[in-house]
């Protein structure tokens, strides 16, 4: 990767509740949001991506969340490219967010936006009180014909729901449904990678031979090593850095300013000679 590299803050699945209720009676989802967006400058990112669950369970917080979304914006310099998810009601994500969006799609949610010569296509797959997600057949063909023409660096698409399955049984077939449609309208496109939440657990994957990067989620995360039959939610908070280069992309899991202990050393690394670390 080199200096010349764009950088994506990818945060995920922020679940605010109204009136600033504790999710799950324990977390403050919205000053967990906040903080991830205040630690997104220590990045100096070219876009922050929100991939959806903006609200928990259809909370009415769009308009509190465009405002701290704008908030951010103007505090990092950068656009704030937001989607909505399967906890956000149909037109939550409206006109007030991606101000900074070129063109729109079908639906307002369909947005894209050019920065430093790459493309982001935001895409709303639906889902609110469903068990997936999907894309309309005006949305593949709206997506087809942008992609008609490539972009200067590429392109990235930000979704809610991965076009891959998690790991995990109890989100098996909880993605989004015919990810083969999208694969057939990206095969041959500039799209170097899609980045989705939804899961609230790290993977990585790919669409054809494009890479797929599930975000782990601000609000709280899957516990993997739950006994089979029970999901188990941890009490963590991550978001992500995205490297867009000439050819590479990497996704790397941040966790949030305030992880459950923190080790410090300090480690002197000679130059041009390996470290262990
Ligand atoms: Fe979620």
């Amino acid at each position: 990767m080199s200096a010349n590299d764009l950088t994506l803050v990818h945060v995920t699945d922020t679940h605010l509740l109204a009136g600033g209720a504790l999710l799950h009676g324990r977390i403050d989802t919205w000053a967990r949001t906040a903080e991830a967006l205040e630690a997104a400058a220590r990045f100096s990112p070219d876009a922050v991506v929100v991939t959806g669950d903006i609200a928990d369970r259809g909370a009415q917080v769009h308009a509190g969340a465009a405002k701290l979304f704008e908030h951010a914006a103007r505090e990092l310099r950068c656009p704030v490219i937001v989607v909505p998810g399967n906890h956000d009601p149909a037109g939550s994500v409206g006109a007030t967010f991606n101000r900074k969006r070129i063109a729109s799609g079908p639906n307002p949610a369909d947005t894209v936006h050019m920065n430093g010569g790459l493309r982001i296509i935001g895409l709303d797959t639906h889902g609110f009180r469903e068990s997936a997600g999907r894309l309309s057949r005006p949305q593949l063909h709206w997506l087809r014909a942008v992609l008609a023409i490539p972009a200067p660096r590429g392109t990235v698409l930000a979704l809610h729901h991965p076009p891959i399955d998690s790991v995990l049984p109890a989100l098996a077939g909880r993605g989004l449904t015919r990810p083969e449609e999208l694969a057939a309208v990206l095969a041959g496109s500039d799209v170097k990678g899609i980045l989705c939440g939804h899961y609230h657990l790290p993977t990585f994957g790919s669409l054809g031979s494009i890479p797929v990067w599930i975000g782990p989620a601000v609000s709280y995360n899957h516990n993997l090593l739950a006994p089979d039959g029970q999901v188990h939610d941890l009490d963590t908070s991550w978001f992500s850095v995205i490297k867009v280069g000439a050819g590479q992309l990497s996704a790397t899991p941040v966790q949030g300013p305030r992880p459950a202990a923190v080790m410090s050393r300090e480690v002197a690394v000679p130059a041009r000679q390996p470290a262990l670390l």
